[in-house]
C-alpha cells in the first residue's frame, strides 16, 4: 500500500470514530390510540436496566420530567401510577391518554459512560362525538353527529410537518375499508392538516344499524393505528359508540446518521484516490 493509502485509512478510522460518537440518535415513532397500553421501547437496553433513566419532554423545548431514575421509577409524576418499567427496560404506559403525547427518551449509562439516547415520539389518536364526551353516545335516526379524530403529537411541530417528512395520513373510512371522500353526499368531511384533525359529520339513519365509521392513522400507506365508532340501535335508541383497534405501530425510522456515515466515507475516499492518482497512478 502507498503513503496515500495509509493515510486515507487513518482518515476514514478517525472520522468513523468521530461519526460514531455524534451517531447516538436513535428515534422511532409510537402511534397508539387512547386507552391502550404502550410499550415504549429503549432501543440502546442492557441486560440489567439499573442505570436507565427514562424522561418526558411535552414538546421540544419544554422542561424534561424524569419518570424513571436508575432503574426506579419515580412516584411524583402525573402518570406514576400508569407506569412500569419493563425487563428489556423499556417503558409501559397503561390506558394511554391524550395527554401523553410527546418525547420519551431512555438513557443508559455504560462503565459510568452515558450512553445515547434512545428518544420515541408518542403520537396519539383519539376520538370523540359532538353529542358526549364519553365514548358512547345515544342519539336518535334523523339527528346529525360529528366524529372528531385527531392525532395528538408534539405541538410545537406542525401537523403539515408530520405528514410531509413521516407520510403520516388520517382519514375516515367506511367499513369496507374504504376511504370517505368529500364527493360522497352523505358525509361532510373537514380536515385540519395543521392540526391533524379530521371530522365527519353526518345525519343518522336507520339502515345505520351496525354501521362503522373508522378513523385511520398511516404512515407511509402503513395503517399504524385506527379507531371505530359503531353505530346499534334498538327501536328508538341508536348508540354510536367508541371502540379503539390497533395494529402493529412502532416503526423505527431515521437511519440517517448512518447513511451519511457511508457517504463521508465515499466523499473522503474518491478526495484521496485523486490525490493518489495525480501523484503516483496508484489507487487506495
Ligand atoms: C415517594 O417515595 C418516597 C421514597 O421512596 C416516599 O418517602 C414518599 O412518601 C413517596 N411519595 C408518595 C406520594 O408516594
Ligand atoms: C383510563 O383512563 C380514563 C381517563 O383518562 C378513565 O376514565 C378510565 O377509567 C381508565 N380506565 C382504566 C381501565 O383504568
Ligand atoms: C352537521 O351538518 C348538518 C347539515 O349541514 C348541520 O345542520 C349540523 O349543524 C352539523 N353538525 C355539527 C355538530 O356540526
Ligand atoms: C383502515 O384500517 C383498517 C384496520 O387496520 C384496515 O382494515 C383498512 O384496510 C384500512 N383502510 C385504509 C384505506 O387504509
Amino acid at each position: 500500500m502507498s503513503d496515500e493509502c495509509h493515510l486515507c485509512l487513518l482518515g476514514l478510522i478517525v472520522l468513523s470514530s468521530l461519526l460514531t460518537g455524534t451517531s447516538g440518535v436513535d428515534v422511532t415513532h409510537v402511534f397508539i390510540s387512547s386507552g391502550e397500553n404502550v410499550r415504549l421501547p429503549c432501543n440502546n437496553a442492557l441486560h440489567d436496566c439499573t442505570s436507565t433513566v427514562w424522561f418526558y419532554n411535552r414538546f421540544r423545548d419544554s422542561a424534561a420530567v424524569e419518570l424513571i431514575g436508575l432503574g426506579i421509577k419515580k412516584n411524583d409524576t402525573e402518570s406514576h401510577e400508569r407506569l412500569s418499567l419493563g425487563s428489556d427496560c423499556s417503558l409501559n404506559i397503561n390506558n394511554i391518554s391524550k395527554e401523553d403525547y410527546g418525547i420519551y427518551s431512555c438513557r443508559q449509562h455504560v462503565n459510568g459512560e452515558q450512553g445515547p439516547d434512545a428518544r420515541v415520539f408518542l403520537h396519539i389518536l383519539h376520538v370523540s362525538s359532538s353529542s358526549s364526551s364519553s365514548s358512547q353516545t345515544e342519539i336518535s335516526a334523523g339527528r346529525s353527529v360529528t366524529l372528531f379524530c385527531q392525532l395528538y403529537s408534539d405541538p410545537g411541530v406542525s401537523c403539515d410537518y408530520w405528514i410531509s417528512s413521516e407520510g403520516i395520513q388520517l382519514f375516515w373510512v367506511n367499513q369496507a375499508g374504504v376511504k370517505l371522500t368529500r364527493s360522497d353526499s352523505r358525509y361532510q368531511i373537514l380536515s385540519s392538516s395543521h392540526h391533524c384533525i379530521i371530522t365527519l359529520n353526518t345525519t343518522l339513519l336507520n339502515e345505520d344499524h351496525n354501521r362503522e365509521w373508522r378513523c385511520n392513522v398511516t404512515q407511509r400507506d402503513q395503517v399504524k393505528t385506527s379507531a371505530t365508532y359503531t353505530v346499534t340501535s334498538s327501536g328508538a335508541i341508536t348508540v354510536i359508540q367508541a371502540k379503539v383497534t390497533v395494529a402493529v405501530s412502532v416503526e423505527h425510522v431515521f437511519f440517517f446518521f448512518l447513511v451519511q456515515t457511508v457517504s463521508i466515507v465515499f466523499a473522503v475516499c474518491s478526495i484521496f484516490r485523486k490525490i493518489s492518482q495525480t501523484r503516483s497512478n496508484l489507487y487506495c
